[in-house]
């Protein structure tokens, strides 16, 4: 036997935590507070889990960061089952990234939506890192598409304050993933068949709370194709 097949087959088994000790689990606590939030809304409404349990028919797909200080139902304050929700650092549309545009078509042609909601936010780490020479790791090679928007638009960006460069490029990026939704070919075979879709972007103030649009929405493909 190889010596690498003899080590495989004498690992030890994974040890379980005893989940259901109390005072053992250390995540406990979330399970209570799920536990008490599950309880609140069947309380309130008690054909709310039912009604979800059997079908979801959100109307909008949240395209957004997964910066924890950006959670998209609180937002814009909706209930489970009204968002179809896709997050990655930097709110990234990448045209070769599987999961995303899975996530775009199960949206659209399944699911039916009828807004597709880009939302980037100031503050983003994802979008700063673009403005650093700092090496991140493996990260790098997502974050680099940041820094292909931060070359798209460097005439724009270099005739800025330093201040307000970095908003700026928040704000861009947005606006570049609005045109990245609408060049994938899931988004243009909809409109050739009609469908009524529009794209947005959308950038929120981590330090008010606050969305606001960025007057890019499409609802037909981009002409000519760029
Ligand atoms: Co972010």
């Amino acid at each position: 036997m190889r010596a690498g097949a003899r080590s495989l087959s004498v690992r030890p088994a994974p040890r379980r935590l005893p989940v259901e000790t109390p005072g053992v689990n250390p995540l406990q606590h979330l399970f209570d507070r799920n536990r008490a939030w599950a309880l609140r809304v069947a309380e309130k409404d008690p054909e709310f889990f039912p009604r979800l349990a059997r079908e979801q028919r959100p109307k909008y797909l949240w395209i957004g960061c997964a910066d924890s200080r950006v959670p998209a139902n609180q937002i814009v304050d909706l209930p489970p089952g009204r968002l179809f929700v896709h997050r990655n650092i930097g709110n990234l549309v990448v045209h070769t990234d599987l999961n995303c545009l899975s996530v775009i078509q199960f949206g659209v042609e399944i699911l039916q939506v009828e807004h597709v909601i880009v939302c980037g936010h100031y503050g983003c780490s994802g979008v700063r890192s673009a403005l650093e020479d700092r090496a991140h790791g493996l990260a790098d090679n997502w974050l680099r598409h940041l820094k292909d928007v931060m070359r798209f638009n460097r005439r724009e960006l270099e005739g800025l304050p330093s201040a307000r460069r970095f908003d700026r490029l928040c704000e861009l990026n947005v606006m570049e993933q609005v045109t990245n939704v609408a060049n994938t070919s899931i988004m243009r075979n909809a409109w050739k068949r009609g469908a009524e879709i529009t794209v947005h972007g959308w950038i929120y103030d981590i330090g008010n709370g606050l969305v606001k649009d960025l007057g890019v929405s499409l609802d037909h493909p981009l002409q000519p194709e760029y």
